[in-house]
């Protein structure tokens, strides 16, 4: 929420009722699935299996009303610390919802999988890389799912990658430049967020997209995950359209 000092300019407006001005790439931080279920008096897991129902809604809206880019941030690389019976129960939800993606191929959305398949179970991995050639020629939404994946994990890996291309010779440590850095990262041709919405009441980014949310609007509300429905996005999205982005600028 801009402080009330800042210049707001108000909303235009389409048909449907949407800001004219709707962000290229959103960025969620799927959070606050275990508290939903906790107050409901049921295990953690009932938490996820709704929050992934969601994330389903959340999808099909975001296609339905034409945003390009959208990331959502499935299991971090500290999600591990969890304990066994929670991480287990994850990763059966993800064997599902991976074998369930007929809607979106027919819906011509590429779906691109970020983060660290090694240490993911061979099966996930392996049905993640299927699916992203399955979707390569796809073009009207790119679905960008974060699995394993860490912000400063990622930076290691680029990092890792183009000091072999220094050690081959294929270039010069002083001709690195930021673009060098973004195309060796998971996200290599995809835009930076433009917007990144966190539910269930943290104020942080717990290791997301760290260097694309470099300059992304950020939006944050106390609803959990599974409740953060499509009238909680249109909130989202009117809230973005007012923000002056400035970029450094004047
Ligand atoms: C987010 O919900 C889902 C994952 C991290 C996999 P949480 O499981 O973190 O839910 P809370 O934050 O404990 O409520
Ligand atoms: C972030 O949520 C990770 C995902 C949503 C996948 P967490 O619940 O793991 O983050 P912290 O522990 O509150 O920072
Ligand atoms: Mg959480």
């Amino acid at each position: 929420m801009a402080l009330p000092f800042l210049k707001k300019s108000p909303p235009k407006t389409t048909a449907a009722g949407l800001p004219e001005n709707l962000p290229q790439h959103i960025g969620f931080i799927m959070d606050g699935n275990g508290r939903w279920a906790t107050k409901r008096g049921m295990p953690r897991k009932f938490g996820h299996r709704e929050g992934a129902k969601n994330f389903h809604d959340i999808t099909r809206y975001c296609r339905s009303i034409g945003i390009r880019n959208i990331s959502f941030y499935v299991f971090s690389t500290e999600n591990w610390k969890r304990p066994q019976e929670e991480v287990d129960a994850i990763m059966n939800l993800l064997w599902e919802y991976l074998n369930d993606c007929d809607e979106y191929l027919e819906q011509e959305v590429r779906m691109i999988f970020i983060g660290d398949k090694s240490r993911l179970p061979e099966r996930i991995a392996k049905r993640m890389v299927e699916l992203e050639q399955d979707s390569a020629k796809y073009d009207k939404m790119n679905l960008i799912l974060a699995i394993n994946y860490g912000g400063r994990d990622e930076l290691k890996h680029a990092a890792q990658l183009i000091a072999q291309e220094v050690k081959d010779g294929k270039l010069e440590a002083a001709d690195i430049t930021e673009q060098t850095i973004a195309d060796h990262l998971y996200t290599a041709g995809l835009p930076d967020v433009d917007l990144l919405i966190r539910p269930s009441g943290e104020l942080r980014l717990s290791n997301f997209l760290i260097w694309q949310c470099a300059y992304a609007e950020y939006y944050f509300t106390n609803v959990l995950w599974p409740d953060f429905n499509r009238e909680e996005l249109n909130k989202a999205l009117v809230d973005f359209s007012t923000r002056g982005r400035r970029f450094g600028g004047v």
